[in-house]
């Protein structure tokens, strides 16, 4: 099925479908705990929702999907639990990108993943590589990102250009900030997604949520699943996006 085909949609009220579809996927570790499970057993199961959600948005009709996978913040966790994640991220990137290469999905990483281990680093590089010339989903993964580096990376850049004579410092507007975040080839998000209850950004989109609807769903991120992303995009299609306007 085609969003087009979506009963909401199909009335003609409301928003048009989201084009980009953003997921901060929370709860891993509450869903363990509640299991009496140890935190990795949640972030494994994690990764299978991820996929499934990857797979769905396709079908869905979205065109780009962003999971934020690991915040510039999240370096706070335990060092075992960080080495857990990024194992988890290394066995996808190795094993399931191939699955969603099958999809038609596009990879892009979002972040500074450069720091991350070097031979890491290759395997994404690789698998963003792989996936360039594919167009019916690109799944964006938010890796070591966090919205206020984001900036102010970008504020570098633009910075660097004006000491070197080549950029105005007048023509630096909100467009020529935006050409420079990690989004610049994406749209921005129509549809911010958090799972677990929780409500707050946590360094995530911040620019590019200006004008996104938010979501706050109680279901714990390895609990979410097609049926969810599905029911998000008919609440979505219910909401009125003004952008100032009237
Ligand atoms: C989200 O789940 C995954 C990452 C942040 C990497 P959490 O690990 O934050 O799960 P909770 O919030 O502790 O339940
Ligand atoms: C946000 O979740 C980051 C990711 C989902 C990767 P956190 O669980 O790290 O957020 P806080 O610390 O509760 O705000
Ligand atoms: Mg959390």
């Amino acid at each position: 099925m085609t969003l087009a085909a979506a009963p909401n949609i199909a009335s003609g009220q409301g928003a048009p479908p989201p084009r980009h579809v953003a997921i901060i996927m929370d709860g891993n570790g509450r869903w363990a705990k509640r299991r009496l499970l140890p935190r990795i057993a949640g972030h494994k199961k994690g990764v299978e929702a991820a996929k499934a959600v990857a797979r769905a948005a396709g079908d869905l009709g979205v065109e780009v999907l962003t999971l934020y996978a690991f915040s510039t913040e999240n370096w706070r966790r335990p060092a075992d639990e960080v080495s857990d994640l990024m194992g988890l991220l290394r066995h996808f990137i190795e094993h399931d990108v191939k699955e969603l290469q099958q999809h038609g999905v596009r990879l892009k990483i979002i972040g500074d993943y450069q720091t991350l281990q070097p031979d890491l680093v290759d395997l994404i590089d690789r698998a963003v590589e792989d996936t360039a010339s594919n167009t019916r989903t690109t799944l964006v993964i938010a890796l070591n990102y966090g919205s206020q580096a984001e900036i102010a990376r970008a504020a570098q850049s633009l910075a660097a250009d004006v000491r070197q004579g080549i950029l105005d410092v007048n023509a630096i507007d909100a467009a020529a900030l935006e050409a420079r975040l990690y989004t610049a080839d994406i749209p921005p998000p129509d549809l911010i997604i958090r799972t677990s209850g929780e409500q707050r950004l946590s360094n995530f989109l911040m620019w590019q949520a200006a004008y996104a609807e938010l979501m706050f769903v109680d279901t714990l991120w390895p609990d979410f699943g097609k049926s969810h992303l599905a029911e998000a995009l008919n609440v979505y299609a219910a909401r009125e996006r003004r952008f100032g306007g009237l």
